[in-house]
């Protein structure tokens, strides 16, 4: 698995708001959508594209555009849904899918509730959002749900990651022949004994959305 955490002032400056108990939803929703943007320019550095020509006013121009079939960005309900904007901003020709899952506060074991998703996923590249990667187990399961589906290139975006997570990312799909490549904001220092990211910034569902 191929890892790559920003080291960018601006998204310092950012997940450090964001992480402040006091930033109330509005401002932490907008955030994260800044937050997801810069990130996904990162994660989309090996989007396939194509040759393209155009006639600018003064001359021909052989550029690029990007490849058919389209990237397909998959946020996991809920809390992904709060980057789906940040991401298709830069990339708005993507097709969206959706996973919902959730986690079990007790035994945090993750199941799936929900998906719209194309039946087949073979030679898409699939970019996964979902906010916190703590334990790894909702991400190794919408992972292993798009794998068998027939994805073989998957980029998971995160906003933070714990060390606990990114190792059992790292066990789950050791020595498999697709390509898994995690983008994240910062990797914090550990999990505590709820499964939540230690400093993190607390439940990412509830503070964008509200305790529902
Ligand atoms: N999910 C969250 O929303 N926050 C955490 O710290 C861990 C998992």
């Amino acid at each position: 698995m191929k890892i790559h955490i920003a080291e960018h002032p601006l998204i310092g400056h950012k997940l450090t708001v964001l992480r402040d108990k006091n930033t109330h939803s509005p401002t932490f929703r907008q955030l994260t959508e800044e937050i997801v943007t810069l990130l996904a320019y990162e994660a989309t550095r090996e989007v396939k594209t194509v040759p393209a020509t155009v006639i600018t006013p003064v001359a021909l121009y052989e550029g690029i555009e990007l490849a058919e079939p389209r990237p397909v960005v998959v946020p996991i309900l809920r809390a992904g849904l709060g980057m789906l904007e940040g991401m298709v901003r830069l990339m708005p020709t993507a097709e969206v899918g959706l996973l919902g899952m959730v986690r079990d506060h007790v035994t945090l074991q993750a199941s799936t509730y929900a998906n719209r998703l194309p039946e087949n996923l073979k030679g898409r590249q699939c970019y996964i959002l979902d906010p916190m990667l703590a334990t790894g187990g909702t991400l190794i399961a919408a992972v292993e749900y798009l794998f068998e589906k027939g994805a073989t290139e998957i980029t998971i975006i995160t906003i933070l990651s714990a060390p606990e997570g990114i190792a059992a990312l790292q066990e789950a799909f050791a020595g498999k022949d697709q390509q898994i490549t995690l983008v994240t904001g910062a990797v914090d220092t550990k999990l505590n004994e709820h499964g939540y990211i230690v400093p993190g910034l607390g439940d990412a569902g509830d503070r964008l959305y509200g305790v529902v």
